[in-house]
């Protein structure tokens, strides 16, 4: 009996990387570089849906340079909606379903309460637009798809908050973090794990064509709990000052939003419920202290 096979996109990305890992088990996994498959490029993307026909695609690559995409929006939105539409007009056609990340920058980033999927959307810059556009395009396509809003991802490789902290600790006698932006810190390796379980729950059989249910639509995925920037780098120098006794680390000092301008405007209010996600696919999100003292293990494996 021939392997399901699944495409993952953004292998070289931060969820793309440990989603190869966590669906290897689940069947042949195809994770091309961008030689192969540009999602710029909507040719590319067809001619390599119709090479691979995999019965699963996992779409982890973006454009998530989000201060940069205010200054690149074209580039921004053929990777992060155009891309996402190619993809599941292909998926469509074979019969395949997708995986997607999205984000709560979909959000306005308005009050305290935790949005719900529900809740009406009001990007504030340019990568929101473009992945709000991302959502909406693939859900027209009538393809059987799972999107999955994240928010903070960060794992112990990659480009991400965590390490650009653990990096300045030792190099810095002070770090100024915003205060004032409230969410929580997600995993790429929860991210990997839900992609996993969703794929395992959904298409429990492995053959035939998967047709869209009501499983289908969107879903909040982040990291449960919540904090700030601030509160996220303290407790990442304090788990690192337990690994690393003896060295002097930064002090980690909280500062506004207003204190740290930056080309993108960004939503002080990125909670995410995640209720749906646990009542649809019975799938918790870790704890972001604990999914950080996972990955504080995994970068120094002789700490506690
Ligand atoms: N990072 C966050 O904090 C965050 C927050 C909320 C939601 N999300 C969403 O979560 C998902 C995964 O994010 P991530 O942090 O894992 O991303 P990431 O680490 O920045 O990786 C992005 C991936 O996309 C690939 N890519 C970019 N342009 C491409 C192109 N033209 N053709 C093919 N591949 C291309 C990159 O490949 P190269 O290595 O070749 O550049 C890389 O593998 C994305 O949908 C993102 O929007 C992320």
């Amino acid at each position: 009996m021939s392997r399901t096979r699944i495409l993952v996109t953004g292998a070289s990305g931060q969820v793309g990387s440990a989603a190869v890992r966590f669906l290897a088990g689940l069947g042949e996994v195809v994770a091309p570089g961008r030689d192969r498959l540009d999602l710029a490029d909507p040719t590319s993307i067809r001619t390599l849906m119709r090479e691979v026909r995999p019965r699963w695609v996992v779409n982890a690559a973006a454009h998530t340079a989000v201060d940069k995409a205010e200054s690149e929006p074209d580039l921004a939105f053929a990777l992060n909606a155009e891309a996402p539409r190619v993809l599941g007009e292909e998926a469509r056609e074979i019969g395949a379903g997708v995986i997607h990340f999205s984000t709560d920058y979909v959000f306005d980033g308005s009050g305290e309460r935790p949005w719900v999927e529900t809740d009406p959307t009001g990007p504030l810059n340019v990568y929101g637009r473009s992945k709000l556009a991302g959502e909406q395009a693939l859900a027209a396509t009538g393809v059987t798809h799972f999107i999955f809003r994240t928010s903070w991802v960060y794992g112990a490789a990659g480009k991400n908050f965590l390490l650009s902290i653990l990096r300045m600790a030792r190099e810095r006698e002070l770090l100024r973090i915003v205060a004032d932006q409230h969410g929580a810190p997600t995993w790429s390796e929860d991210l990997a794990r839900l992609a996993a379980h969703v794929i395992t729950q959904v298409d429990k059989n492995g053959q035939g064509s998967l047709q869209p249910n009501d499983l289908c639509g969107v879903y909040h995925a982040g990291g449960s709990g919540e904090t700030t920037w601030h509160g996220f780098a303290s407790a990442a120098v304090d788990m690192l000052r337990e690994h690393d006794a003896g060295v002097t680390l930064a002090r980690v000092e909280p500062i506004a939003t207003a204190e740290y301008p930056t080309p993108a405007r960004r939503p002080a209010n990125s909670r995410l419920n995640c209720t749906k996600l646990s009542q649809a696919f019975g799938f918790r999100m870790l704890d972001w202290q604990e999914s950080l003292r996972q990955v504080m293990r995994q970068l120094y494996p002789s700490g506690n």
